[in-house]
């Protein structure tokens, strides 16, 4: 399908700032060329203009509550558009917070449209955290409880429908970092957690074939996509890095894997900070990555449908 990119070029959400420039440094390392290269119709929508980050502390548990929920009704109705265009977004971010417009748009285009929807989210961390579970204040920790209706209304009622998502369709991979009271409230809501332990004993093809398991014609596939997801020895640039993430190799087989069942239908990509990053190497990664979703492979292969395995 054709591509529309989006920069949400926002640190409003995390806890240091940098990833403003992250829709920049993916533009510089060549992402639309990349895409344009394979056959990809792609067009960059250029970036949505929000607020500056005041860089103030928490108040009632949120640092910078109004300016996220600013950024986030505007990238609402920016995703909405392109979705309603028939065309697949693409979120050039900017931190995490940002996938609480993103997917709150995918999630009222699915109910419209009568779509099935489900979300991977690749990431380090859980990002459930809430008021009162949260060490930081910082939202970027928090879109996937907002998402599910658990957070202020400024966010929890972005598009007017809350919750947005649903706890079963949500699929995490590559977690490990969650923080003690967000530990408690993944398994109180039932989220389905690949951990890297779950992937260092299956192997990421398997991990791959039961997340995605269970998808139809019918299902829009949503990838939020946090850098700190990838192994930060190939991927430094992001500001909350965690070691022990998944190696190349195995990022290329994930994306493969998805890009496999041509049911992709939206994409964030979050949390790269250039500010910390060596010689854009970890916005160059993210492109060949990218690329990889979108389905460039090595050989023409026929794909296999996921299957239990
Ligand atoms: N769990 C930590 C917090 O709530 C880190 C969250 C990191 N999230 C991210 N999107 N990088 O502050
Ligand atoms: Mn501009
Ligand atoms: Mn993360
Ligand atoms: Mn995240």
């Amino acid at each position: 399908p054709a591509v529309s990119l989006i920069g949400v070029p926002t640190d409003v959400g995390a806890g240091r700032i940098g990833a403003r420039m992250g829709p920049s440094a993916l533009r510089v390392a060549g992402i639309v060329q990349a895409m344009a290269d394979f056959g990809i119709d792609v067009r960059d929508c250029g970036d949505l203009h929000g607020p500056d980050n005041p860089e103030q502390p928490a108040v009632g548990g949120f640092r910078h509550l109004t300016e996220v929920a600013r950024w986030n009704q505007l990238l609402h109705e920016a995703t909405l558009a392109e979705l309603r265009a028939g065309r697949l977004p693409l979120m050039l971010g900017g931190d995490h917070s940002l996938a609480m417009g993103s997917i709150s748009a995918v999630a009222r285009h699915c109910r419209d449209t009568g779509r099935r929807l489900r979300v991977l989210w690749l990431d380090a961390h859980a990002d459930l955290n809430t008021a009162t579970l949260t060490p930081s204040g910082n939202l970027h920790g928090m879109p996937v409880a907002c998402l599910c209706g658990h957070g202020p209304a400024e966010l929890t009622g972005i598009g007017g429908h809350s919750p947005a998502l649903s706890p079963q369709d949500i699929r995490q991979i590559g977690i490990r970092s969650v923080d003690p009271g967000e530990k408690r409230f993944v398994h109180e809501l039932g989220i389905e957690v690949f951990d890297m332990r779950f992937i260092d004993e299956n192997g990421m093809r398997h991990t791959m074939a039961q997340a995605l398991l269970g998808l139809d014609e019918r299902t829009h596939l949503h990838v939020s996509l946090d850098v700190d997801f990838l192994d930060p020895d190939i991927a430094p640039g992001v500001g909350t890095t965690v070691r022990g993430g998944p190696t190349y190799r195995e990022a290329q087989l994930c994306m493969e894997m998805i890009a496999d069942t041509g049911r992709l239908g939206s994409l964030d990509v979050v949390e790269l900070n250039p500010a910390l990053d060596v010689r854009n190497q970890t916005a160059e990664l993210a492109v060949d990555l990218i690329q990889s979703l979108f389905g460039k492979s090595t050989l023409m292969r026929t794909p296999e449908p996921p299957r239990r395995e």
